[in-house]
């Protein structure tokens, strides 16, 4: 995936929540001889400013790096090349400041549903009493209420979804 959405003009990169400049992601893959190993490019000079407050949907065919791209913005893998700064600060892992819902859930199979919407919060230092108010607003947002008990296993795949937004929710409001 190539593009770019950050003007030369305009406000200057501190005044965005979000900058993206030049990603490029290569991963190391095996060649056909199943042996050696090649570079694959999955992204590349990708860059794009965001403002605060804006909702931004990045939109693009199976395997165009989309993944790829939000790995890196919530620090879970570092770009080949480029940076990438949240209020100006660059980003070096992943950090409370940011939520992310996996394409794949990524729900804890030994959590209930309340458990799992608590974790980032038991993460921050919350005690029982906030982290269950806190959980109990993001759970009903979600409708799930009833099923806060439940494992993930005992959900459909929507209602993990929904688990899994709320979980995003309850840790931080700044990035999704
Ligand atoms: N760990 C990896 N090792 C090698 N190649 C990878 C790895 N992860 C992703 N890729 C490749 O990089 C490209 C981008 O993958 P990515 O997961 O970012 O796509 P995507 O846009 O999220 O796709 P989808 O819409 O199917 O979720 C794909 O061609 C994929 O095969
Ligand atoms: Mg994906």
């Amino acid at each position: 995936m190539g593009i770019s959405i950050a003007s030369g003009e305009g406000p200057s990169p501190e005044s965005y929540k979000i900058v993206l400049k030049d990603l490029r992601q290569v991963y190391k893959i095996r060649g056909t001889d199943g042996e050696s190993r090649r570079d694959f490019l999955a992204l590349e000079n990708f860059s794009l400013n965001v403002k605060e407050g804006e909702f931004v949907s990045i939109v693009g065919p199976s395997g165009c790096g989309k993944s790829t791209l939000l790995d890196i913005i919530a620090g879970l893998a570092r770009a080949e090349g480029g940076q990438i700064f949240i209020d100006g600060k660059a980003v070096t892992g992943p950090a409370l400041d940011r939520g992310i819902v996996m394409q794949g859930y990524a729900l804890f199979p030994w959590r209930t549903v309340r458990r799992n919407v608590e974790f980032g919060l038991e993460m921050k230092g919350l005690s029982a009493k906030d982290r269950k108010e806190v959980s109990q607003r993001f759970i009903e947002l979600v409708n799930l209420e009833g099923f806060e008990d439940r494992y993930p296993y005992e959900l459909s795949g929507g209602m993990k979804q929904r688990v899994a937004i709320a979980r995003a929710l309850a840790t931080t409001r700044r990035c999704f």
